[in-house]
């Protein structure tokens, strides 16, 4: 696929799901910042709410289209209308791995918000090869699963020395609620733990071998950490693993590179109840009525209000050690699920489409397709991503 067939397409960047909650923040947040002559457009299954929303927009000559991931047919003309297509439609392992496909196949860079583990380990076995065929950047997880983490390991190791073995440890604090979308996608995950790890040993048989490096993502265990004055349990999202397809692409983590991934928390207590209720919710998951029971309680769509998003925050700090240096980073911002999700998700669109990046292609990170041209984007919307101390 020439670069110059993309070019050509009719819109720079197409968001699709935005209709939903996130879809929504994220269309609003590009009518306010896009830049004057990007050609961009919503898309979705349903033409009143799309027109409603476009209507509702303060941006002019905001494209309409219409496509329904039960139609194949309409995802793959989806795809050849966009250089750039970013989708709020999950849970992604039951609904994404078609646009995928028609991304893949077109050209088209593709974006979105999984933090579903299984999701990323199907569409890198399938898609990935003609991906890097056809030009296409696949980018997974461009909320905050997992740009401050991706991004915020990335930035600790340009701050530590060059060709040295690394280790990062990252400590993430949150004060938020969640959506509809984002329940159900967490249920369903928690429900499927033998399909991820099958996916996972699939993965693996696909991924070349690391040549002369080693990284490695150990899930560490629970314990008080006194750099960072929190208890810290390990955390095991889709974020460790995102990080080490980073860390593989990327030579500057050096020849033996760790990174762990813990939750932080100040008091015993709390770290103790939250082991608890995420346990309790495993174990939900796993009982059909529950699970449904549980979904029931927040409608896709649905989520916290505008009140509760601005009360909302989080950081996630960084200890960061090689070649007798230590580093303290830290990435911080307002509510990590919804606002900031669709500022990140909205600004990795537009680095997509518009900044000059590394040529990559295939299914690559948010640090690997964007790194530092993300990170400043993010800060100039006001992520802050700062060094705390070195020594
Ligand atoms: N940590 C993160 O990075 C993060 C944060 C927030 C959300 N998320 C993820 O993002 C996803 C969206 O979350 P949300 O809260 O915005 O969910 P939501 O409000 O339920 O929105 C889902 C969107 O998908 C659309 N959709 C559903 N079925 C469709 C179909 N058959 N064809 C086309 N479109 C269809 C809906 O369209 P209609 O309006 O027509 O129903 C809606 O626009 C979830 O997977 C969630 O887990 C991730």
């Amino acid at each position: 696929m020439s670069r110059l067939k993309v070019a050509d397409r009719p819109y720079d960047i197409v968001l699709f799901g935005a209709t939903g909650f996130v879809g929504e923040l994220t269309a609003e947040y590009l009518a306010a910042h896009a830049p004057k002559g990007l050609r961009w457009a919503v898309a979705g299954r349903d033409g009143e709410k799309l027109r409603r929303l476009r209507d509702r927009l303060p941006a002019e000559d905001v494209g309409v289209l219409l496509a329904d991931v039960s139609d194949p047919d309409s995802l793959r003309e989806l795809a050849r209308h966009a250089r750039v297509l970013a989708t709020t439609v999950g849970p992604y392992v039951r609904y994404g791995d078609a646009l995928v496909a028609a991304c893949a196949e077109a050209g088209t860079d593709y974006l979105d918000l999984t933090g579903e583990p299984e999701f990323v380990d199907l569409t890198y076995v399938r898609h990935d090869a003609r991906a890097r065929e056809t030009g296409a950047r696949l980018v997974h997880a461009c909320g905050f699963d997992s740009v401050p983490h991706d991004l915020g390991v990335h930035f600790t190791v340009r701050h530590l020395p060059e060709g040295v073995p690394l280790s990062v440890d990252g400590f993430v604090r949150v004060g938020a609620a969640f959506s509809g979308g984002t329940l159900a996608s967490a249920l369903g995950q928690f429900a499927r733990g033998r399909r991820l790890r099958a996916a996972a040993l699939e993965r693996r048989r696909h991924e070349p071998r690391l040549a002369g490096r080693r990284v490695a993502t150990p899930a560490g265990t629970p314990r008080f950490a006194g750099e960072v004055g929190a208890w810290a349990l390990p955390l095991p999202t889709v974020d460790a693993q995102i990080v080490r397809r980073s860390a593989r692409a990327l030579e500057r983590y050096g020849p033996d590179f760790r990174y762990r991934h813990y939750a932080a928390v100040r008091r015993l207590p709390v770290a103790v109840g939250g082991v608890a209720a995420v346990g309790a919710l495993v174990a939900a998951a796993q009982v059909p009525p529950a699970r449904r029971l549980l979904s029931g309680r927040l409608a896709p769509g649905d989520g916290p209000s505008a009140e509760r998003r601005a009360r909302s925050w989080f950081s996630v700090r960084f200890v960061g050690e090689g070649g007798g240096r230590k580093v303290f980073t830290e990435v911080s911002g307002g509510d990590p699920g919804y606002d900031e999700t669709a500022k990140m998700f909205a600004e990795a669109a537009l680095c997509l489409a518009l900044d000059a990046l590394p040529p990559t292609a295939g299914q690559v990170t948010t640090a690997v397709a964007m790194g530092d041209a993300l990170t400043d984007r993010l800060r100039a919307a006001g992520i802050g991503f700062r060094v705390a101390a070195t020594r």
